[in-house]
């Protein structure tokens, strides 16, 4: 197996519990190189946002990790957030503290541009796993960026596993509707994993267990914030376990062959009042639209989680 390359990353985030995962995983992963965490509103508003990612760095002890705060809310329409699926705090399960480091000064859209501008062309890559709001401010306020961005790995949509903020809509992408369309149609590479995707990734009890074994302070954490989040999800989908969306992002980045899809094209529902934020996914090719993302609909779920576990391993 060919050695993976040395990846810059940049994770735009709404922590969130399943966000966690995916910072947690990225963190353990020597693979990569964090450039940055910039920061969105979306589970539950800003101010929360970033101190969970904060408090995530810190657990799993990496103060180095650079944070940006952005966007305060979509582009345009209401704030819409997520506390009935994360809990008041957003990351409810463990102990929640002051974060002992401080957020960066630099607006996370500036942080973009002023990255993407200055890494060589087609190095950096973005894994926004909350609403799209950042990484649009930046396209338009430099527009130049999109040419070089290396890809856009990120979790959004569904197509046959439809909504799960709406009927017809996936929550990151429903939260801000514009800024997805604007993202969706900037012509970078896009490699996107749905609902369809990620509804196969469950934190059943045994996988939970098994990240709790891990026992240092990451993991520990990890595995309190999965019990809370588990608990409502099973309850809404019945399943043990609860779809672990965010982390596939990061896991597509580190093992591809885990995963499989198709290249399609990906339009965004903005003007419907009721499919508002619809991912309409031309899954069966029957129009000539641009093929503009790659969408992930199959994984292999327990090597997903073997991978996860054994990254946990190497953090704090
Ligand atoms: O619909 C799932 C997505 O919405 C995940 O990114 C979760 O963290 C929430 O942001
Ligand atoms: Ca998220």
């Amino acid at each position: 197996m060919q050695r993976k390359r040395h990846m810059k990353i940049i994770i735009d985030t709404d922590p969130g519990q399943d966000d966690a995962a995916a910072i947690m995983l990225a963190l353990g992963s020597p693979e990569l190189e964090i450039l940055g965490l910039t920061i969105v509103a979306g589970n539950v508003p800003l101010d929360l946002t970033t101190r969970n990612a904060l408090m995530i760095c810190e657990l799993s002890g990496r103060l180095d990790v650079k944070v940006f705060a952005g966007a305060e809310g979509p582009l345009i329409g209401p704030q819409v957030t997520a506390e009935h699926a994360h809990g008041k705090s957003g990351l409810d399960g463990p102990d929640i503290f002051k974060p002992s480091i401080a957020l960066q000064t630099q607006y996370a859209p500036d942080f973009l541009v002023e990255t993407i501008l200055k890494e060589d062309k087609k190095t950096v890559t973005l894994c926004p796993i909350g609403p799209l709001t950042n990484i649009a401010l930046a396209l338009k306020s430099e527009p130049e960026i999109a040419s070089r961005i290396e890809k856009i790995v990120l979790m959004g949509g569904g197509y046959f596993a439809q909504g799960n903020i709406t009927p017809s809509a996936e929550f990151n992408i429903f939260a801000d509707p514009e800024a997805a369309k604007i993202v969706y149609n900037c012509g970078a590479p896009i490699i996107m994993m749905p609902l369809d995707v990620t509804h196969q990734i469950l934190t059943t009890k045994a996988r939970v267990e098994k990240i709790q074994a891990v026992g240092n302070t990451a993991s520990l954490a990890l595995a309190k914030m999965l019990g809370f989040y588990s608990r409502y999800n099973s309850k809404k989908y019945g399943n043990d376990g609860a779809p672990l969306h965010d982390p596939t992002t990061i896991a597509w980045l580190l093992k591809p062959e885990l995963f499989n899809g198709r290249h399609c094209n990906v339009e965004i529902e903005t003007e419907s009042e009721i499919t508002r934020g619809a991912t309409v996914i031309d899954w069966w090719e029957v129009t000539d639209r641009p093929k503009n993302a790659y969408v992930v609909n199959e994984v292999n779920s327990d090597e997903f989680f073997d991978l996860l576990t054994d990254r946990l391993g190497n953090l704090n």
